[in-house]
């Protein structure tokens, strides 16, 4: 099946002094989705955002969909906080060793839906099998960790063989990619089977956010 694209700006490139002010841009905007990248300065070298920063969002009245991304080691140590703190989505990593299925569900069962997110180097291959089992999978088109950073063209194939297994197994879960997507690749990666498009830098740089969203509206 295909979904309709969805914008999904991304808070990291938003003003860090004034997070409130970011996410009513977003929302003026009329866009529905935020997201949120969680870093624990261990499995990526940068440290960003806790649940309370969910919490304050919520509390400021954000009615907006959190797409929450852990890029944590122990993110089954997390979900919870980030599930009650008010995530919508929470996506985890294949690469860290844990309770892998046993996480996905549990974010199920806190009423969140479960996303499984790769990175550069991890092939499709290492989620196969979770497929079923999730509502998003992330394919990360820089290595996680900062904004700004140049798109991989190299992970179309990876885009193109998920998107195949979903229409062969007739599944429904989203595909997002995030990592220097701006329009001209979010159009490539459309064309390879991307539905979900994060966006920090290109969409916070744009001087006309309207234009900016309505293009990826018609992606
Ligand atoms: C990087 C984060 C991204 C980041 C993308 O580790 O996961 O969500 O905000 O930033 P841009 O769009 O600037 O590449
Ligand atoms: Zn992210």
């Amino acid at each position: 099946m295909t979904h309709a694209p969805i914008l999904a700006p991304s808070l990291l490139a938003g003003d860090h002094a004034n997070l409130s002010s970011s996410v009513a841009t977003v929302a003026e905007l009329g866009l529905n989705w935020l997201h949120i990248d969680i870093m624990d300065g261990h499995f990526v070298p940068n440290l960003t955002f806790g649940p309370e920063t969910l919490t304050a969002l919520r509390r400021r009245g954000s009615k907006l969909f959190f797409d929450t991304h852990l890029m944590l080691s122990e993110p089954h140590r997390y979900v919870e906080a980030f599930a009650r703190a008010g995530a919508d989505l929470i996506s985890v990593h294949i690469e860290p060793t844990y309770d892998h299925v046993g996480t996905l569900a549990r974010i199920r069962s806190l009423g969140s839906q479960a996303g499984i997110v790769l990175n550069p180097d991890t092939p499709a291959s290492a989620v196969e099998s979770l497929l079923a089992s999730v509502d998003l999978v992330l394919v990360m088109t820089v290595q996680p960790g900062f904004g700004g950073q140049p798109f991989r063209s190299d992970m179309l194939p990876k885009l193109a063989q998920l998107a195949a297994w979903r229409k062969e197994r007739n599944l429904s879960f989203r595909l997002e990619v995030d990592g220097g997507v701006d329009l001209s690749t979010a159009r490539e990666c459309r064309a390879a089977g991307a539905d979900t498009f994060v966006a920090g830098t290109s969409f916070f740089k744009a001087t006309d956010k309207p234009a900016f969203a309505a293009e990826f509206a018609q992606l």
